[in-house]
Formats: structure tokens, C-alpha cells, sequence
């Protein structure tokens, strides 16, 4: 089969209107940050036996297409000693892989980040397809400030994200391109809308550039919301302002944009994609998720890594994915909230 026939199958494996995509890709360091804050100590057995218990939540590939996996959980196995991929692939969820290496700053422009892991990717890529990986991951990351994003914050981040993207599509790996531009801060939804505006307008200048080809790409990024220390916008507000960016910047090529959830509560998450796909009217572009935090936290909650909780905690987890599929067919309401 050609590169692009295995991307193209991917894309319709990961996008079919009403399924959205778990991100369970935490880093050894994010994972036991997690766990800290419900009181558990991340032990290479307690991440598998988490993953294992996600995975197997029976039903889940009613609403999850795709779950997109940390390097650690590739080489994991659920107790019955299948493969986590495998296990995903059981309940038609495409397996994926997050590939960039985490963040530092940026040398020359003081506030912003850069990610790294483009030495060797190609290779690595290699190795993770034969684990049964189909798509990949990669990060950017961009705080807001007064003076940040810089320019060359803006074309550095961009530049890796299009070299990432076409490493991917040069051995068959569908990108996930994801520029977070993070929701901390007190500022305004107008300075977000204007932040993401220049960063999915570089983006997609850079991908061009690359030769990247976008029908075999996702992109994920942030909703436009207000700072975490504002006031919360209505989600009408966040809808229209995140429809009209993307108008702007998000060629119809796309097949898809998931969002992730950035430090959004699981209900806000869930109410605002359903505002955005009740607004979208002829968008070129399925409207979807791939959220961490907004699925796992509650989840995370409930399990509290105890073998009794599992049934419950699955149950949690189960409900968030299954309001969140709602969501992208515009049918969620708040009273359908447990
Ligand atoms: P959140 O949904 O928690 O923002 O995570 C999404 C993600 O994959 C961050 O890289």
C-alpha cells in the first residue's frame, strides 16, 4: 500500500463524524503530577495498570477513535499480557504515539518555548509503527504575555511543528499538529482570538512551506477562551470567536480539528464543543476532541488507584467520553450531567 493510501485510511479510521480521540500521552513527569494530586505515587506498574484500565473500558470505542500514547505505554501489556495497543485496536481505537520530547525556552525571545526531538525522529517513527502506532503527536507550546508570543516565537514554533509533520507523512504517520497556546494568564478572549490567529496563521504558512499535505493531517488546538484568571465567556462567545480564527486560518483541506481541553473543567470542555459544533453551520471541517485532563481527571478521581474502583471509575470515564461524543453531534445539555 502507498504512504498516502495508509494515511488516508488512518484519517478515515480517526474521523468519522461523531468520535473523538483520548489523549492519554502524559510524560513520566506530567503522569506523576497527576496521580500526586489524587494522593498516588506513579510506579511503572501503577501507569500500566491505569492505561490497561482505560483501554478496556468496555464500550469506549463507541465514542474514541484514536488514543494517543506516551513511548512507555507502547511496550505496556493489560494483565492478560496483550499489548496497550492492541487491547485499543480490539474496540476500533487507532493507536497513536506522542513523538516530541517536551519543552525548554526559546534562546532570543524570552517568555517562549520551543520543543524538542527532531534528531532521529524518522527512525523512531519507524519503530513505533511497527509497534502498531498510525499516528503521531507533537507539541508546541505558546504562554501569553504582554510581549509574548514574539515573532520569532511565533515562525520557531511553527517551523518545528512542519518539520515534525513532514517526517510523519514521509513514513505514512498521520501528524496531529498541536499549537497550545496556553489559557494561563488574566488576559482577554480578544487577545486570545488575536494570539491564535498569528499562531494557526504561521502554522499553516509553515506547513505549506514543508510540503506538507493537510488532508492527512489533524490539528489540534485550543479553544479561544478568556485567561484562566478572567472572568469565563459564555460558550457562544467561545464558539463564535473560535469559529471565526479558524475561518481565517484553517484550510478546508483539514479533515478535522480536535481540540484539546488546556486546563478547561471536564463541563466546560464538553459545553463549549457543543456550542462550537451547534454554530459551525458549513464548516469544511469535522469539529472534535482529543482531550486529557477533561476525560481523565474525573476518572482519575474515582479509580484513585484501587483494584475495587475500576468498575466505577470506568464508569465515570465512559460517561465523560460518551457527553463528549454528544457534544460533537450538538446534542449535550448541563441536565445530563450525573
Ligand atoms: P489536555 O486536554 O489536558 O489539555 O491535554 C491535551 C494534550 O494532549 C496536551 O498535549
Amino acid at each position: 500500500m502507498s504512504l498516502a493510501n495508509e494515511m488516508q485510511d488512518t484519517i478515515i479510521a480517526l474521523v468519522d463524524g461523531h468520535r473523538g480521540i483520548l489523549a492519554a500521552d502524559e510524560s513520566s513527569g506530567t503522569i506523576a503530577k497527576r496521580f500526586a494530586a489524587v494522593g498516588l505515587e506513579s510506579s511503572e506498574e501503577g501507569r500500566r495498570s491505569y492505561r490497561s484500565m482505560l483501554l478496556s473500558s468496555k464500550g469506549l470505542g463507541e465514542h474514541i477513535a484514536g488514543v494517543i500514547l506516551f513511548e512507555e505505554a507502547l511496550s505496556q501489556k493489560n494483565d492478560n499480557g496483550t499489548p496497550l495497543s492492541e487491547v485499543a485496536a480490539e474496540q476500533c481505537i487507532v493507536p497513536g504515539i506522542k513523538v516530541d520530547k517536551g519543552k525548554g525556552p526559546l534562546p532570543g525571545a524570552p517568555g517562549d518555548l520551543i520543543t524538542y526531538g527532531l534528531d532521529g525522529l524518522a527512525e523512531r517513527l519507524e519503530t513505533y509503527k511497527a509497534q502498531g502506532a498510525r499516528f503521531a503527536k507533537w507539541r508546541e507550546v505558546y504562554p501569553i504575555s504582554h510581549h509574548n508570543p514574539t515573532t520569532l516565537g511565533l515562525t520557531a514554533n511553527a517551523e518545528m511543528l512542519a518539520r515534525y509533520a513532514a517526517v510523519c507523512q514521509s513514513v505514512g504517520i498521520v501528524p496531529i499538529v498541536e499549537p497550545e497556546v496556553l489559557i494561563d494568564g488574566e488576559h482577554s478572549i480578544e487577545r486570545s482570538a488575536t494570539v491564535n490567529e498569528r499562531v494557526w496563521h504561521e502554522v499553516f504558512n509553515a506547513l505549506h512551506r514543508h510540503g506538507v499535505e493537510l488532508e492527512y493531517l489533524l490539528l489540534k488546538p485550543s479553544m479561544v477562551t478568556p485567561g484562566k484568571e478572567s472572568a469565563k465567556a459564555p460558550p457562544e462567545q467561545v464558539a463564535e470567536q473560535t469559529l471565526r480564527i479558524l475561518r481565517r486560518t484553517v484550510p478546508a483541506a483539514v479533515p478535522s480539528i480536535n481540540f484539546l481541553s488546556g486546563g478547561q473543567s471536564p463541563e466546560e470542555a464538553t459545553v463549549n464543543l457543543n456550542a462550537l459544533n451547534l454554530m459551525k453551520g458549513n464548516a469544511p471541517w469535522q469539529l472534535s476532541f482529543s482531550y486529557a485532563r477533561a476525560l481523565q481527571e474525573p476518572t482519575l478521581k474515582a479509580w484513585g488507584g484501587q483494584p475495587g474502583n475500576v468498575a466505577s471509575a470506568q464508569a465515570v470515564f465512559l460517561n465523560r467520553a460518551r457527553l463528549n461524543h454528544l457534544a460533537m453531534l450538538g446534542e449535550y445539555r448541563p441536565e445530563m450531567e450525573p
